[in-house]
């Protein structure tokens, strides 16, 4: 598997009513407001390039994964042990 990795088959994710996506990035899992910063095109059927970088499938706009996950709007998971 690559260092990075988008949830695009898994059904849609809301959460106070905006559309989030599963994305893991370098071991962590975080949910990504399914929103491009261009123009809100749906970055969750886009796909990452070989600089690692998130391709939105509206305007080919290519998104660091850091910018992304730095949204204050994404929401890192942690595991839970017990
Ligand atoms: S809406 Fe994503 S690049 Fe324009």
């Amino acid at each position: 598997m690559s260092e990075s990795w988008i949830g695009s088959d898994l059904p849609p994710i809301w959460r106070g009513g905006e559309e989030y996506f599963l994305l893991r990035h370098a071991g962590q899992f975080y949910l990504v407001a399914n929103r491009c910063p261009h123009r809100g095109g749906p970055l969750k059927f886009g796909f990452i390039n070989a600089d690692g970088e998130l391709v939105c499938p509206m305007h080919r706009g290519a998104f660091a994964i850091p910018r992304l996950i730095a949204q204050p709007d994404t929401i890192r998971l942690e595991e839970q042990t017990t």
